[in-house]
């Protein structure tokens, strides 16, 4: 169902790999509230994602950016500026990608370099697309800008690795940006920590299947789906929401709050 939460609006979307991706589902969801959307990933994962099947979908052009690089950056979003004619309304940040984790390096004993790279892609990238749309004064008033994180950030899930590290630095970034940003021409800045999902970046994670069963019966509510992200997504970018800056929202089902649910207990018990 649309109620047109997003008419006349217009941002760029980072992250659509394949359907799974929650990019995905939520490009999908703002297009169906009546935003104009582009799309961008980075040149190597559009060599191998579907995202030119997603474009038609929802009438998209697609702009590569590597995030770790200035140039990509700056040129994406003067890119998005000629096609909008002029500035826009949001951006979804739903980028993650960790270097070390994928080397199978243990997190006591990471690559630095790779860390780097890790904590560039994930976190400090969503800084550099904040300083770019700054400089070129690319978000309108009361824009709004969504990065996705995870509760590692805040509690320790030890398999989540050196990306623990990097959503407490992207949290943080969102935190002080918005300040700034928010100042200088309320524009907000949040990062909703979402629940386990099935997508290519989740499933990377060592022992998955069990552990998002356990975050399952964790929750109260259940785990929150990709679909249930977009449009707590949507709502984020809709005039509704206006006053909601510097926040992590956590979006988990209630997971986060839950200290132990009868499941488990039953589970502990058997
Ligand atoms: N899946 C989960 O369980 C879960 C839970 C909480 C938060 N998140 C976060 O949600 C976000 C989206 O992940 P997803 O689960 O949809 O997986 P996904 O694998 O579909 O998306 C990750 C995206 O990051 C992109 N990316 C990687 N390196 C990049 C670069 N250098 N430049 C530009 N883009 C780059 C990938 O191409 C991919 O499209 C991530 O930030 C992830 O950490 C995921």
């Amino acid at each position: 169902m649309s109620y047109n939460l997003l008419k006349g609006k217009k941002g760029i979307i980072f992250g659509a790999l394949d359907e799974k991706s929650i990019a995905w589902v939520s490009a999908i969801r703002c297009f169906e509230e009546g935003a104009e959307i582009i799309l961008s990933n980075a040149p190597v994962a559009m060599r191998m994602g579907e995202i030119n099947k997603l474009a038609g979908q929802v009438n998209a052009p697609v702009i590569p950016c590597d995030v770790s690089s200035n140039e990509d950056v700056e040129n994406l979003i003067t890119k998005a500026m000629e096609h909008f004619g002029g500035s826009f309304d949001f951006i979804l940040h739903s980028i993650g990608m960790g270097v070390n984790v994928r080397k199978g390096k243990h997190y006591t004993e990471i690559d630095y370099g790779f860390n780097v790279k890790t904590n560039d892609i994930s976190a400090v990238s969503l800084h550099r697309v904040l300083a770019a749309c700054m400089k070129k004064d690319a978000l309108n008033e009361w824009g709004s800008v969504i990065a996705l994180t995870y509760i590692a950030a805040q509690r320790v899930f030890p398999d989540y690795s050196e990306m623990a590290d990097a959503k407490a630095l992207l949290e943080s970034i969102a935190r002080s940006f918005g300040y700034h940003y928010g100042v200088k021409k309320h524009v907000r800045v949040n990062t909703i920590s979402q629940s386990p999902t099935r997508t290519t970046a989740g499933s990377g994670v060592k022992g998955f299947d069990g552990f998002i069963h356990y975050a399952e019966k964790m929750s109260p509510l259940g785990n929150a789906s990709a679909a249930d992200c977009a449009n707590y997504i949507v709502s984020m970018f809709s005039d509704l929401t206006r006053m909601v800056t510097m926040q992590n929202l956590f979006h988990d089902g209630g997971f986060s709050f839950t200290g132990v649910t009868g499941p488990v207990i039953e589970q502990m018990e058997k």
